[in-house]
């Protein structure tokens, strides 16, 4: 996944973990502002402010179920994949973001906050994901087009994340990171057989979902800076890094080279190189599509939470075996 700039407060964020005192303190503030001018990590046993325990509860939590959202849109390709080879490497990717919804809650669950709470907040529609996984993947080169533009464009987001100010949520964007990369990989070398090895039909069908995910992947950077007044102190607290405007150019300025060695365009007529800024001019997003999608009227908004809820209903079972296993073991080791 996939962050984008999450600015909603939702429900998930009403959480009040208290593992360490919430009061503050002059000294403990001090100590807390030492720490981060100091561009140090802070610890969950570490003392924070209120405020910036529950922005990262909230960035944390938006950014798991991000990742197991994220799985839908792409899991519905895996039985329809077109060889063995890009069936495995799917399964491959589809899985690696289990894995990373799986260490975004776990490093959510040090601010002290249940998982099941959080997820309680995503089935119950009260918490946000990435909207771009409310679109719908209309072929296979969305596949590819997905790995290429949306993983590359989370890679842009996520790597200044490693050096988050909050110690657990950067060391699990390290691993997250290596595993973005082989996503973006795997969508570009995908869409290059299909443009220099492809029929004429397989190439249009690139260009098309290039023309379909283009401006949304642009928008995942979010909104301009202008229009985000809570970016400020997220740089402040040392959790964003570069601003929503900077990681949107230099997504633009990678990705623009690539697109040429692939042949295809991007559906912007007012994309040009500026020789005196050294970047891409691009055109206005609609931030309006945007907004509709954030606020649940996408195309795909109901469909991806309905999967969701299905999903843990019908793993009710498997939690309840688990348990179950685990209380028979902890008896077992009493006993003996
Ligand atoms: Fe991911
Ligand atoms: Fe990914």
């Amino acid at each position: 996944m996939y962050t984008q700039s999450f600015i909603n407060a939702d429900a998930s964020s009403a959480a009040a973990p208290a593992q360490v005192s919430p009061i503050e303190s002059p000294e403990r503030m001090a100590a807390f502002d030492r720490a981060i001018d100091a561009d140090g990590r802070i610890e969950p046993q570490d003392w924070m402010p209120q405020a910036y325990r529950k922005t990262l509860i909230r960035q944390i939590s938006q950014h798991a179920h991000s990742e197991i959202v994220g799985m839908l849109p792409e899991g519905n390709w895996i039985s329809r994949a077109p060889s063995l080879k890009r069936k495995a490497i799917l399964l491959a990717k589809v899985q690696d973001e289990a894995g990373h919804g799986l260490y975004l809650y776990s490093a959510a669950e040090t601010l002290g906050v249940s998982r099941d709470s959080l997820l309680d907040a995503l089935h119950t529609g009260r918490a946000k994901y990435s909207s771009i996984f409310n679109y719908p993947t209309l072929t296979w080169a969305d596949v590819g087009v997905i790995g290429w533009l949306v993983d590359g464009a989370a890679i842009m987001n996520q790597i200044p994340l490693c050096r988050c100010s909050y110690g657990p949520y950067a060391r699990a964007m390290i691993r997250v990171c290596k595993e973005e990369s082989f996503h973006q990989r795997q969508g570009y070398e995908a869409l290059l057989v299909m443009m220099k090895e492809g029929t004429d039909a397989q190439k249009a069908m690139v260009q098309d979902a290039v023309n379909r995910w283009w401006w949304k992947c642009l928008a995942m950077f979010g909104p301009p800076d202008a229009d985000s007044p809570n970016s400020a102190q997220g740089m402040r607290w040392g959790i964003k890094r570069i601003s929503n405007d900077d990681l949107r150019q230099k997504f633009v300025d990678a990705t623009i080279p690539q697109a040429e060695v692939l042949g295809v365009t991007v559906p912007d007529p007012d994309l040009k190189w500026n020789a005196d800024r050294g970047h891409y001019d691009f055109g206005a997003i609609d931030w309006d599509e945007f907004w509709a999608t954030v606020n649940g009227n996408g195309p795909c908004n109901r469909e991806r939470l309905a999967t969701r809820v299905k999903a843990w209903d019908e793993g009710q079972w498997v939690r309840e075996a688990a348990v179950a296993h685990a209380n028979k073991n902890k008896r077992e080791e009493k006993a003996a």
